[in-house]
């Protein structure tokens, strides 16, 4: 690999081989997403906790500062919203120059297999590899559902997460299922898993971190289930837990918990 193309990827990828990215580009096509009305102070508070934010050049810009950001994958595609006629239908929305004028470790972009647009998503991303290459800079594709959430399964994400690897993805992003272990076996290439909306409980959220860790992911892309708890710093210290101190998911509730505690105490 390439020597600009490798430090890129161990700004991502911590020593011990796992990363935490906070993803807070939701705004791209939901607009001011509940608890990232104001991004700045979303993310501020959790930085210091995040490996990497992958984020859309207009957030990066308008609310992280520069002197004290983290590395940046940057979010590159779009063209669709939450009420247009369908969210499957991006294109490429930033030029690799401005990505490299912004300084990123990566670009993201988002694949909808099985969509009306699957081609024109995957040629997308193809595109993106090969502007990616010339320049040093990895690519996160993103196994994107639309709002077809139940398209969560096994056999669908291993399939979207195999031909993302195959056009040359460096690093792809899925959901954690039952069976997992099935998408991370068919994927050549390291997978980091998203959490989708905010679930019921935070166990759940610690329970399907630490058996996706388990089962070989690297990671977590995981913003809604972090940002919109009522205890933001808390859940991503817990998660920071799981992904980087092999911590069990009842470890990380009770250090989400005692972390929880200790803000309610304070005056
Ligand atoms: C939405 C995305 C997000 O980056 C991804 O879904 C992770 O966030 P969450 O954990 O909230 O699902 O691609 O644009």
């Amino acid at each position: 690999m390439e020597w600009g193309m490798q430090n890129r990827l161990a700004q991502l990828i911590q020593p011990d081989g796992h990363a935490l990215f906070l993803p807070v580009d939701h705004g791209y096509f939901q607009g001011p997403t509940r608890k990232l009305e104001e991004p700045r102070k979303t993310i501020e508070p959790l930085l210091p906790y995040s490996d990497a934010l992958f984020i859309t050049r207009g957030v990066l810009r308008s609310s992280v500062s520069p002197n004290n950001a983290k590395p940046v994958i940057l979010r590159v595609s779009g063209g669709a919203s939450m009420v247009g006629k369908d969210l499957a239908n991006e294109g490429i929305a930033a030029s690799m120059e401005d990505a490299i004028r912004l300084n990123v470790a990566a670009v993201g972009i988002s694949i909808f297999v099985g969509s009306d647009y699957e081609k024109e998503s995957l040629l997308n991303l193809a595109r993106l590899v090969d502007d990616g290459e010339r320049y040093g800079i990895p690519v996160m594709a993103v196994t994107a559902v639309g709002k077809e959430l139940g398209k969560r399964d096994a056999r669908y994400l291993a399939l979207s997460s195999r031909i993302a690897a195959e056009l040359g993805a460096t690093v792809v992003k899925t959901y954690w299922c039952e069976g997992f272990e099935k998408v991370v076996r068919g994927c050549p290439v390291p997978v980091v898993m998203a959490g989708g909306p905010q679930v019921d409980t935070e166990l759940e959220v610690f329970e399907f971190v630490s058996d996706g860790m388990q089962k070989g992911a690297i990671g977590v892309n995981l913003g809604r289930n972090i940002w919109q708890n009522d205890f933001p710093v808390a859940m991503i210290k817990a998660i920071r837990a799981i992904v980087h101190g092999g911590a069990s998911a009842q470890a990380a509730l009770e250090i989400y918990e005692g972390e929880k505690a200790g803000v309610a105490a304070k005056p």
